[in-house]
């Protein structure tokens, strides 16, 4: 099994990435870490709880409080419009927690858990803000030559870098979410997200799933019913669920489709990002789900399993990145030349693969 530590700020698609990392039978779940983000952080470490009862993973996995505010900056407002107030807004069904967040800090508890494993085994996944990342490595720099990897949601490359469909700004397509240039995880935090992206120690052990990736990956009508009725159910109009659980995840897929439809024009469904930095770890493992390394438009043959240089935008307040005045916290992704030990960024993955898993995933919540 691979280790991991999950990072999050649920979040709706933080939702899936809990269930993923919990559920998925090559995954060693270490622990979960709370951070702010979509919401202020005593909401996404009660929603964190409430999903891991939810998933029957509260007993067997802890929950450390991370961090409430960025590295250097003020925090940015949350993304209610996307999330809602409480985060996680669109259903009823959520459990209250049925254990509270442990004592030990967010840090302290992923030194303890990565340091526990063999060298070069463990993944750091990252699906909020970067701070909590930021901050273990500014506190324990040695932790880089000890974990296998980081895989990240976050950034945004832009310019054709695959063909999702992203939204335009002044009919132009536009990079970012939250500015017209920048994500929100890497903007709510650049200068940690800059920080890890400049770490040497980390050369070669960063993966990323940008929006150009995760915005192919998205939570269409279709997909809708697998996760209601599970895969042999069938297809209902009434909206009810196979599960409690099963419609509870649906509810949260319904209302940030509709947050994606209004707040973006996405209307074929929203873009699931967060459980494919959980997915993109375990790529490797024999079972994982496939990620594709090269552009399938350039050339088919040979396929160069592409890595780059990756700096972010630091300058500038967020308000002036809001309206577009600068680039603060854009992601600019330079392609080096191959057998570079750079960034990795897949500009595609197997999506039905991806949707067969999380709906095995429920499954085995369900059965608990
Ligand atoms: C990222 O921002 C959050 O709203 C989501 O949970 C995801 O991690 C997408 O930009
Ligand atoms: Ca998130």
């Amino acid at each position: 099994k691979v280790p991991v530590w999950l990072d999050c700020d649920p979040g709706h698609d933080d939702a899936f990435a809990l269930l993923l990392a919990a559920h998925h039978p090559r995954v060693n779940l270490l622990g979960v870490s709370t951070v702010f983000g979509n919401a202020p952080l005593s909401k996404t470490t009660l929603n964190a709880g409430a999903l891991l009862t939810a998933i029957g993973k509260h007993d067997e996995i802890p929950l450390h409080v991370g961090a409430a505010k960025p590295l250097e900056r003020p925090a940015h407002h949350p993304a209610t419009e996307i999330h809602g107030e409480s985060g996680l807004d669109g259903t009823e069904l959520l459990p209250k927690p049925a254990r509270a967040p442990s004592d030990v800090p967010a840090v302290e508890a992923m030194v303890k858990a990565l340091k526990a494993q063999p060298p070069n085994t463990a993944w750091i996944v990252a699906t909020g803000s970067l701070t909590n990342v930021g901050q273990l490595f500014r506190a324990h720099p040695e932790l880089a030559s000890h974990v296998k990897g980081v895989s990240l949601m976050g950034g945004s490359i832009g310019n054709g870098f695959t063909d999702a469909p992203m939204g335009e700004v002044d009919g132009k397509p536009r990079i970012g979410n939250y500015t017209p240039w920048a994500e929100f995880n890497v903007l709510i935090d650049p200068e940690a997200a800059s920080e890890i992206f400049s770490n040497e120690a980390l050369k070669g052990k960063i993966s990323v799933v940008p929006l150009d990736l995760s915005h192919q990956v998205l939570a269409t009508d279709d997909v809708r019913q697998l996760l209601l009725c599970g895969r042999d159910g069938t297809k209902r109009d009434d909206g009810k669920g196979k599960t409690v659980l099963r419609q509870m995840l649906v509810e949260l897929l319904y209302f940030f489709a509709q947050t994606y439809a209004t707040t973006f024009g996405i209307t074929a469904g929203p873009p699931l990002h967060d459980p494919l930095a959980v997915a993109l770890a375990l790529s490797g493992t024999p079972d994982g789900i496939p990620f594709y390394d090269w552009d399938e438009k350039k050339s088919a043959h040979p396929r160069h399993e592409e890595r780059f240089g990756v700096t972010v935008v630091t300058e500038g307040t967020l308000e002036d990145a809001a309206s577009g005045k600068t680039q603060t916290g854009r992601t600019v992704a330079k392609v080096l030349p191959p057998g570079s030990a750079g960034v990795r960024i897949p500009r595609g993955c197997d999506t039905q693969k991806f949707w067969d898993v999380i709906e095995e995933c429920i499954e085995r919540a369900d059965a608990l």
